[in-house]
């Protein structure tokens, strides 16, 4: 089978916002990227997914995009990113941007032409979104329906010059384009044509299984299921695939949050023509507490299923293997820090963070590696309600309150698992504001950065930097990308194992994701390996301690 250069590709996230200040706005900026493409590239990365770079008024952090085409003052200049361009590609790496499709911002000139009937534009940009009449209950006027947004308020605001609805499925600030309009689509694929004309190399295409909605629009609650996955969308997708992405050799990397198993090759498999890889989270809440009423769903933290982990991982290998490609991640900019979610930032910090790189990036796929979490990054430590910054936050927190719970419980459940709560500011060093910016940061820098920090773990001949370094390395030399791997004893409660075939040795990976020891029955033909790498001194044969975990290889 011919490979793409995007199955060999080491993706890293940077978060815009958070990474690299270069101006001293306290806001990171496409500068503070090209001064640390250095740094990625010895860490291993070869291609870099920038979120949102565009003009924006910033309610969601620019996934609420003002005009395609601009760059976001905040972040510079077109200039800056065909500089970003132009220093990746001399570095032989790649950028993959952010694609936002689902919805713009309303201070979008369409949505402002949209909104208001005295617009000359009006009439062309209207059905380019959602509207529905109000109803009206004891002449009281009611939204449309009880859809609720994913941001945890309502999913329609109310317009008063057009006496209608519009929807939103995320913030009020950001109303749902209509797909079904073949205007809207063409001029969404100008923007496209002018990010590709421009140079990028690829997608990470936003919400995609959102840009269908249930047009009979049924009042069900919180209704879902009405704009997710509904099978319209790969339609969208496809069309955007054929005559977009397929032509220009592009890395697309959809998002689809709740894709289903039936779907997966649908999105991702080797004749879609849809993406040529997808994220669905599943792996990524296999710790909740159902029994949690306060904070409930995500914002419950329980235990991390070990069971549900490992089932997740080997379905979705399983389905794509020969068929798909996979991408392999912890998390992006909508979770905790996994060294905080399925690890331990406290006692066993730096194992916990070794152990999950080893856990996951043995595997075959493409690997994302979110910002920060080379050097095991932490959630936020935010004491007070203000140090929070994003919008779903502010919902979410009066919901907790509602709910009966204390302001002690909900400041716990945002630091443990609000989206702020992995975006705080890179830590470069244990200088001012942690190497980020010279001015103050638009949200405040862990209290931790004096012990965790790039410069520290670069100098450090065994840190988490450094393994991330290694195993990245050890991917390429191997293949593993293109590796299968067999999961063992699915339904064991704790081990976690599974067996990897590289270009040179055969490997098996055996990790511990629980704060005590545990014994792990090796399976028979492990007697022909011996331990490659650990995070663990002295580690013995069954026993494995407290978040251990290791690499053996095949002996000759
Ligand atoms: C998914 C993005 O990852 C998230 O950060 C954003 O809020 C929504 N899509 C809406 O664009």
């Amino acid at each position: 089978m011919q490979k793409h250069w995007w199955q060999e590709a080491i993706l890293y996230q940077v978060y815009l916002r958070s990474f690299k200040d270069t101006t001293g706005d306290g806001i990171g900026d496409l500068r503070g990227v090209v001064q640390k493409l250095d740094y990625l590239k010895d860490l291993g990365v070869d291609t870099v997914w920038v979120s949102p770079h565009y003009d924006s008024p910033m309610d969601d952090n620019g996934y609420d995009i003002r005009d395609f085409y601009k760059v976001s003052s905040d972040y510079g200049t077109l200039d800056d990113f065909k500089t970003l361009l132009r220093e990746a590609h001399n570095r032989g790496m790649k950028i993959v941007i952010d694609l936002v499709l689902n919805h713009t911002s309303d201070e979008h000139p369409w949505f402002v032409a949209a909104r208001d009937p005295k617009h000359p534009d009006h009439e062309v940009y209207k059905d380019f979104y959602i509207w529905q009449k109000p109803k009206y209950e004891k002449g009281k006027r009611k939204r449309p329906t009880r859809w609720r947004s994913w941001f945890g308020g309502p999913a329609w605001t109310y317009n008063d010059k057009t006496d209608e609805y519009y929807l939103h499925i995320f913030s009020e600030k950001m109303p749902d384009l209509n797909w079904r309009n073949e205007k809207m689509r063409e001029a969404m694929k100008d923007v496209i044509r002018f990010w590709i004309q421009l140079g990028v190399d690829g997608f990470r295409v936003d919400a995609s299984n959102h840009l269908e909605k249930n047009w009979d629009f049924p009042d069900t609650y919180p209704g879902y299921e009405n704009f997710s996955g509904l099978p319209k969308h790969h339609e969208y997708l496809e069309e955007l695939g054929k005559e977009l992405f397929e032509p220009n050799d592009l890395l697309v990397l959809g998002e689809a949050g709740g894709a289903t198993k039936e779907e997966a090759l649908r999105y991702a498999g080797f004749d879609s023509h849809e993406f040529n890889m997808l994220i669905h989270f599943e792996h990524c809440w296999v710790d909740t507490d159902a029994e949690n009423a306060l904070t409930p769903g995500k914002w419950a933290k329980g235990e991390v299923d070990v069971v549900k982990l490992k089932k997740s991982l080997s379905h979705w290998h399983d389905i794509m293997q020969g068929k798909g490609w996979n991408a392999i991640y912890w998390h992006n900019h909508d979770h905790p820090r996994i060294v905080s979610h399925y690890g331990d930032d406290g006692k066993y910090w730096e194992r916990s963070a070794k152990m999950l790189a080893i856990a996951l990036y043995m595997l075959p796929g493409t690997p994302i590696v979110y910002y920060g979490e080379e050097i095991g990054m932490t959630n936020v430590d935010y004491e007070r309600l203000e140090d929070f910054r994003d919008v779903e936050v502010f919902t979410e927190y009066e919901n907790f309150r509602q709910n009966g719970a204390s302001h002690e419980t909900a400041m716990r459940a945002l630091r443990d698992r609000s989206r702020d709560s992995g975006r705080s500011p890179m830590q470069w060093n244990g200088q001012k504001n942690a190497g980020f910016s010279e001015g103050t940061p638009w949200m405040p820098v862990n209290n931790n950065y004096e012990r965790i920090n790039v410069d520290r773990q670069k100098n450090a001949s065994d840190s988490i930097w450094r393994i991330y370094k290694e195993l990245l390395q050890l991917r390429r030399e191997e293949s593993l990308a293109f590796s299968k791997a067999t999961f063992y004893q699915k339904n064991h409660p704790e081990n976690f194992l599974y067996h990897v075939q590289g270009d040179e040795h055969e490997y098996f990976v055996a990790a511990n994701f629980k704060e005590v020891s545990i014994e792990i029955s090796l399976p028979e033909h492990v007697k022909d390996y011996s331990v490659f790498k650990t995070n663990v001194e002295n580690s013995d044969a069954s026993l494995f301690k407290p978040y251990e975990a290791r690499i053996y290889r095949k002996r000759w």
